[in-house]
């Protein structure tokens, strides 16, 4: 586990980070926003002893990271910086099997492992293994990026605005292979985003900053029931956030059993969330959708004035 406690970083005269304390257990998915020039990235380099803090402790199972060698350690640390970083003139493969070699696995060993990845991370093998940085889009080469910092397996990944180049699509893909592959492998994650919904998808613990300090932090569900102020609501997305929090939400978990009337006419799968079902309902002008399983075989039903009568409810139990 990561533990910050009361650290700062003050460069010069000025507090990048002033006085953090956050908690990340074994396994999970911390998300970082907040403003830019607040402190994000400051204090992922300061997990992996790229910059040195200035006050405060910093442990890694209960370890002072001071303690640990750093170029151990950042072996350890799988780290996907903001603009990739890649070596211009490395191969893409090259890039990719960097920590490997350097932890000096069989040569075979490592072109398996980058070829595994490449197929992961959308990047044909034939196509893309001999090029160079330069000639890739942005969106590949964060790809790229993110190839290198998984390449050894490492136990804990720090990513810094690891999507942010790419389209939705590729964009969604690579979430949804991050969160698999966390919830396999037990990482532990340190993500940095500027996308809100990104963060609300992905974190179990969700931390907004600000001008260097932690301003709340908590689950994406309780800062969402209970933004802090409001700036962390604004953050949150403001009158979004009914539908952020629907977001979270699965169909399944509100669903009702199958009523007399006839099916619905649109079907919605039941792993989808709250917010899918109402954006459905919107484009098909109706108040009530046909639930089913993953063989298309209805399975419950679920009404508009059932959502609004669940975030009711739960509106009333967060306030008790
Ligand atoms: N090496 C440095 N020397 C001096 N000041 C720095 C240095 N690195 C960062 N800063 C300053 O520290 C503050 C925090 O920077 P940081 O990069 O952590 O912000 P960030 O939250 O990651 O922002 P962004 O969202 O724009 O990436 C900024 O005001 C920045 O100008
Ligand atoms: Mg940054």
């Amino acid at each position: 586990m990561i533990e910050l406690s009361h650290v700062s970083k003050r460069f010069g005269e000025a507090n990048a980070v002033d006085d953090i304390s956050l908690q990340i257990p074994k396994g999970k998915f911390c998300a970082l926003v907040g403003t830019s020039g607040c402190g994000k990235s400051t204090t992922l380099r300061m997990i992996n002893r790229l910059i040195d803090h200035s006050e405060g402790t910093i442990t890694l199972d209960g370890q002072p990271i001071e303690e640990y060698d750093p170029v151990k350690l950042r072996r350890r640390i799988g780290y996907v910086i903001q603009h990739t970083g890649l070596f211009p003139h490395w191969s893409v493969a090259r890039n990719i099997g960097l920590v490997p070699r350097l932890l000096k696995w069989a040569t075979s060993d490592v072109q398996a492992r980058v070829e595994e990845l490449m197929h992961v991370l959308g990047l044909p093998v034939g196509e893309f293994a001999h090029k160079y940085p330069h000639q890739l889009s942005g969106g590949q080469a964060q790809r790229v990026g993110v190839a290198r910092a998984l390449a050894a397996d490492p136990d804990i990944l720090l990513m810094d605005e690891p999507f942010g180049a790419l389209d939705p699509i590729t964009r969604e893909k690579l979430q949804e292979e991050l969160a698999r592959l966390q919830a396999k492998l037990h990482k532990t994650v340190v993500f940095v985003t500027h996308d809100m919904d990104e963060a609300l998808k992905l974190a179990d613990h969700l931390v907004v900053m600000r001008d260097g300090k932690i301003v709340q932090q908590g689950s994406p569900l309780a800062l969402l029931q209970h933004p802090a102020d409001t700036f962390v609501e604004s953050m949150l997305g403001g009158l979004e956030r009914g539908l952020k929090q629907a977001a979270l939400t699965r169909v399944k978990d509100h669903m009702t059993p199958m009523g007399p009337m006839l099916p619905a006419q649109s079907r919605i799968p039941a792993h989808y969330s709250l917010r899918q079902a109402l954006s459905m309902m919107l484009r098909d002008h109706s108040d009530r959708l046909a639930v089913v399983d993953q063989h298309d075989m209805p399975i419950g039903e679920l009404s508009l004035r059932r959502i609004i009568k669940e975030a009711q409810v739960e509106k009333g139990s967060a306030r008790d």
